[in-house]
C-alpha cells in the first residue's frame, strides 16, 4: 500500500504517519512538509517539500509520485501571529478581515483541490483508493449552532463542498476509490492550542491517538461510501 500524507509535518499529519507505520509496517509512506521536516520520524517515510497552495509545487510532487492508493491531506490553518499581534477566528462579523478570510480559503480549501487535480491519474491506478482531507465539524452548515469563526467555518464548508463534488465526478471515473471529509476531533496541536481551555476532560486527543482514530475510519471506507463526511469515531456528520 502506498500512502501519501499532505502536511505530514503538522500535528495531525505526524499522528497519522505514526499510526500508519505502526499498523502497516510494509506500507510505503510519502509525506510532504512546507516549512520544516520533523526531526524524529520513521526512516521509512519519504519526505518531499511542497507548498500545497501552489499549483506548480503540487504538479512537481505528482511528477515524483506517479501511483498512490491513499492520499490524505492534513494541511490547514486557524490562527497566526501578524504584525498586529494574534489573528484568529472571528467572534463577531465586526472582526471580519478580507485578508484573513482569503488566507483561510487558501490554506483550508485550495490544497485539496490542487491535490485532486494533480493526483487524479496516480489515484486512478489504485484498486482500493482513498482521497480524503482533514476538514472540521465546524465546517458543517447543518451542525452550526454557535455561530462565529466566519472564515474558518466558510473555508471548511467550501472544502466539504469540493470533496462532495469530486466524489460525484470520480464515481464515474475512479470506481474503486472513496472520497471523504474527516473530522479529527480536538487534537493537541499548535492549531488548537489557544482554544483548548473549554475542551471537556478526555476530549483533547494526543496526535497519535487521533492518527489511530482516523486510521480506524479510513480502513472501513469502501467506494459505496464515497462523498461522506465522517468524524474520528466513524459517526456520519451532516454536511
Ligand atoms: N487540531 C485540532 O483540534 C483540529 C480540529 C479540527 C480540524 N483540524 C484540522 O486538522 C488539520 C491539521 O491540523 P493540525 O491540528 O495538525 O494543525 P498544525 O499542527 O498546525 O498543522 C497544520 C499543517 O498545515 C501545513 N500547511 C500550512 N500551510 C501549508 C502550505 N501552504 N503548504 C503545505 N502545508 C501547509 C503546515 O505545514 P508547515 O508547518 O510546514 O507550514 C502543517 O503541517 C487542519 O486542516 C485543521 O483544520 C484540527
Amino acid at each position: 500500500m502506498k500512502v501519501l500524507i499532505g502536511a505530514g509535518n503538522g500535528g495531525v499529519g505526524q499522528g497519522l504517519i505514526k499510526a500508519v507505520s505502526k499498523r502497516y509496517p510494509d506500507a510505503e509512506i510519502i509525506a510532504t512538509f512546507r516549512s520544516s521536516r520533523p526531526e524524529k520520524t520513521s526512516a521509512a517515510v519519504q519526505w518531499y517539500q511542497a507548498d500545497l497552495t501552489n499549483s506548480d509545487s503540487v504538479a512537481q510532487l505528482a511528477k515524483s509520485v506517479t501511483q498512490v492508493d491513499w492520499l490524505i491531506n492534513c494541511a490547514g490553518f486557524l490562527h497566526q501571529q501578524s504584525d498586529n499581534g494574534f489573528q484568529g477566528p472571528e467572534k463577531s462579523i465586526r472582526q471580519f478581515e478580507p485578508d484573513f478570510f482569503l488566507h483561510n480559503i487558501q490554506l483550508n480549501t485550495l490544497p485539496t483541490l490542487l491535490l485532486a487535480q494533480h493526483f487524479s491519474l496516480a489515484l486512478k491506478k489504485s484498486t482500493h483508493g482513498i482521497f480524503a482531507a482533514v476538514s472540521a465539524k465546524v465546517g458543517s452548515i447543518e451542525d452550526n449552532q454557535l455561530g462565529g469563526w466566519y472564515s474558518y467555518r466558510a473555508s471548511k464548508a467550501a472544502l466539504n463542498m469540493a470533496l462532495k463534488t469530486l466524489s460525484i465526478e470520480w464515481q464515474r471515473s475512479h470506481k474503486h476509490l472513496c472520497v471523504a471529509a474527516l473530522h479529527p476531533g480536538t487534537t493537541d496541536t499548535g492549531l488548537s492550542d489557544p482554544f483548548q481551555k473549554n475542551v471537556p476532560e478526555g476530549k483533547l486527543f494526543a496526535p497519535e491517538q487521533t492518527g489511530h482514530y482516523l486510521l480506524n475510519v479510513l480502513e472501513q471506507l469502501t467506494p459505496d461510501q464515497t462523498g461522506s463526511f465522517l468524524s474520528w469515531n466513524g459517526e456520519k456528520l451532516p454536511w
